[in-house]
């Protein structure tokens, strides 16, 4: 397998807030990086947002790595040239809009300044690779690495090779996150909402059924997840659970399918169409905590939280290895 050296260059094309995000875990790992941005403007914008944010997270003492924040600031640049960011790079992360024709425009132009020995990633939540590389002359370099937000906290990234991508390019992307610090999950193929969205909306279609059948309030809805699964599944997913909370998984089954099978005959079949009118009602009541104007905040707050999980997830597996 071929491996991404720790002294490669890392080319990003798309400078708003994923862009960003993973300059600063390449940085974060020690690659020089160079960010590309159809908007001159904005490059610079994000590299002083990088700068800010990498002195902030140093300040809080969760700044990745080993180098000091400005080490890591100074290892990222800009390039207002497409061909210049991807010029030498063994790695391109993606992070443009998510917008097929978009996608499929950017992938072109870069198609001509890609190499045999480059791999080729987009961010895209839910665009697969086939949708927009099939003319590509370097399709077999393409894939996707979806991260999660924020993804300097959370560290899973969706690794979804196209019906076309060489076996070899999707190792060296899993390969190139783990030695970053992200955590990796590879499909096997393509499949619409990868894993992460497929699980995802499953909890929020069981949780808009039970809202609008007046079972329990929003904000009792998303204290099952807070104050009960959350917890738990911040550290072991629910197949582990299962062979947890029994004699092993096997028993797990033997105890409790048919109770589990019972449950979900009572479920509404999707799919759920998250309607307006329902969620105006959740916002109603969402809005006595968290009012439209202090999303911001909140978010800020989500942040912290994640990065205080994050440091304590680290710490514990330091102490398990
Ligand atoms: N925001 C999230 O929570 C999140 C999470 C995971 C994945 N993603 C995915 O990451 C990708 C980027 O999302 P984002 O939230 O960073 O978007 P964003 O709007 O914050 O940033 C997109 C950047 O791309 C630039 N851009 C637009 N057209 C371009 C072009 N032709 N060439 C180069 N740059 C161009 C824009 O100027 C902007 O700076 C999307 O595919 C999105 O689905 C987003």
């Amino acid at each position: 397998m071929a491996t991404v050296q720790a002294d490669s260059k890392i080319a990003i094309v798309g400078s708003g807030l994923i862009g960003q995000f993973w300059a600063m875990i390449f940085a974060g790992a020690g690659f020089k990086v160079t960010i590309f941005d159809i908007y001159p403007e904005q490059i610079s914008k994000a590299l002083e947002s990088i700068k800010a944010t990498l002195l902030k997270y140093e300040s809080q003492g969760c700044l990745r790595g080993t180098l000091s924040a400005a080490k890591q600031a100074a290892l990222v640049t800009g390039s207002n040239e497409l061909q210049q960011c991807l010029d030498g790079a063994s790695y391109v992360q993606e992070c443009v809009p998510e917008s097929v024709d978009l996608k499929r425009k950017v992938f072109e132009q870069m198609d001509p300044f890609i190499t045999e020995e480059m791999v080729v990633a987009t961010s895209s939540s839910c665009i697969c690779v086939s949708q927009f590389a099939d003319n590509l002359r370097h399709k077999h370099r393409t894939l996707v690495a979806h991260p999660v937000n924020p993804p300097y906290f959370i560290p899973l990234v969706e690794i979804v090779p196209g019906p076309w991508t060489l076996p070899d390019v999707t190792a060296t992307c899993r390969a190139l996150m783990e030695l970053v610090g992200q955590t990796p999950v590879t499909l096997s193929r393509e499949v619409a909402g990868f894993a992460l969205n497929r699980i995802q909306y499953a909890i929020i279609n069981e949780c808009w059924n039970m809202y609008k059948a007046n079972l329990l309030s929003a904000e009792d809805i998303d204290r099952v997840m807070t104050d009960g699964l959350g917890p738990r599944y911040a550290f072991i997913g629910p197949l582990e659970t299962m062979h947890l909370n029994a004699d092993g998984i096997v028993d797990y089954c033997k105890r409790y399918a048919q109770g589990a099978y019972n449950v979900c005959t009572t479920f509404e079949p999707p799919p759920v169409l998250y309607d307006v009118p329902t969620a105006e009602k959740i916002l109603s009541e969402v809005e006595e905590t968290i009012p439209l104007d202090k999303v911001v905040e909140r978010r800020a707050w989500r942040d912290e939280n994640l990065a205080a999980l994050a440091a304590l997830k680290r710490n514990r597996k330091d102490k398990t290895d």
